[in-house]
């Protein structure tokens, strides 16, 4: 049997061009080390409730071909992202609009919202922001910072925000508007009965044949001799043996539990923004399909330091990893027979539309069209 592909990772972006090129005639094998499909999208059934296994998955794209190109695989719902902070009790809406300033302090029209936080940046005298504490104040000022942004951020990246460099936060979404809806992109929802139905149908042709619990790396000389053409998703300095040292990620820790209860907290994803509660998010996963099940499924999210061994969740794009990074990529560039691709390849902070975007775009490429 000749394989004209061998895929490493059936994440969105491998299963994204195993579908392109069995579509064009290829033979295809994808190889995954979980026991599942899927990557970090992959959804399963709990009490009737789709469970987004490894965190909250909200699609969301202002690229009408990119969501033309999902839709062929499965029907979207009408979700609208509308976290909500929890900060000791305390509700707030996000993202920062008139609704969170209201709360806050009482104001009622945006020029009065727009003055106070005015007032708070006048008065921190920030000028060139050092560290992402200062870049914050200077964005939205200090109660906002104080209250929604210092302890859910310190948990998130396990770091002082003072020791944080400011390009983290470059874009604050503020809005002066009483709009609760995270996204600004023009589509957005979550798949009807999950994300996982989507990488099973790109995975469906009689050409692709999947592989699981199958890692790379127990037979990466034998792959590398018998495949003519390889695409890895993997970490990409895992590839080359980290021989310029460990890039950085962070890692997540999930907690799910089944609470015998219909309704837990009344949005699917509340924010944790003190520094004490261990979590930064608690996920209720039929808030996504607006489910009525008798029961219902909720996920604590904690952050964690990653180390070899852990799952990867998001690269850690500081000027240093970065320079280490194209180092790799030089690397990369000298072996024409793989092509690195995804979150872990590429090493980049990709949201769904944006793996799509590039799988596709490394398509174009292959297959010279
Ligand atoms: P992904 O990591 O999904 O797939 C790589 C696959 O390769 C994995 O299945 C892995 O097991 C496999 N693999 C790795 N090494 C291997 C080896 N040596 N051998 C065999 N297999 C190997 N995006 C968005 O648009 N909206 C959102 O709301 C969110 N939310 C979100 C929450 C959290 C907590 C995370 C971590 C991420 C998001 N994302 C997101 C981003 C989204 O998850 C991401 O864009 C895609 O899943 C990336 O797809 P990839 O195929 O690149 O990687």
């Amino acid at each position: 049997m000749n394989i004209d592909y061998l895929i490493v990772g059936s994440g969105l972006f491998g299963s994204t061009f195993a579908y392109e090129a069995a579509k064009r005639g290829k033979r295809v094998k994808v190889i995954e080390k979980r026991n599942h499909i899927g990557g970090n999208v992959y959804t399963e059934e709990i009490e009737g409730i789709q469970v987004h296994r490894y965190g909250a998955h909200i699609f969301h794209t202002n690229d009408k071909n990119i969501w033309d190109y999902v839709n062929q695989f499965v029907e979207f719902n009408r979700f609208t992202n509308s976290p909500i902070a929890n900060y000791k009790g305390e509700i707030y809406n996000l993202p920062f609009n008139m609704n969170t300033f209201n709360k806050l302090w009482g104001v009622v029209t945006p020029e009065e919202a727009k003055a106070k936080i005015e007032e708070q940046r006048r008065k921190a005298k920030i000028t060139t922001p050092k560290n992402l504490e200062e870049q914050a104040i200077s964005l939205v000022g200090t109660d906002i910072y104080e209250k929604l942004i210092k302890g859910y951020t310190e948990k998130q990246w396990g770091r002082k925000a003072t020791e944080l460099p400011a390009f983290i936060i470059k874009r604050l979404p503020v809005r002066f508007t009483y709009d609760n809806n995270y996204f600004n992109d023009r589509y957005q929802g979550i798949p009807i009965g999950g994300y996982t139905q989507i990488i099973e149908k790109m995975l469906s042709s009689d050409l692709i044949d999947v592989e699981l619990n199958t890692d790379f790396f127990e037979n990466k000389e034998m792959y590398l001799k018998e495949y003519p053409k390889i695409v890895y998703t993997g970490m990409i300095d895992q590839f080359f043996d980290y021989q310029y040292g460990e890039l950085e990620y962070r890692s997540l820790h999930f907690e799910t539990m089944v609470l015998n209860q219909e309704n837990y907290q009344g949005n699917a994803v509340v924010n944790f923004t003190d520094a004490e509660t261990p979590y930064t998010r608690i996920i209720e996963h039929k808030h996504f399909e607006f489910g009525t099940q008798p029961k219902t499924v909720i996920t604590k999210e904690y952050p964690k330091t990653w180390k070899r061994g852990d799952e990867p969740y998001y690269p850690l794009n500081d000027e240093e990893n970065n320079r280490k990074y194209r180092k790799y990529r030089e690397l990369a560039d000298k072996m024409p027979n793989v092509l690195f691709g995804g979150r872990l390849g590429m090493y980049k902070y990709y949201d769904m539309h944006q793996v799509i975007g590039a799988a596709l775009s490394i398509v174009k490429k292959e297959f010279s069209e």
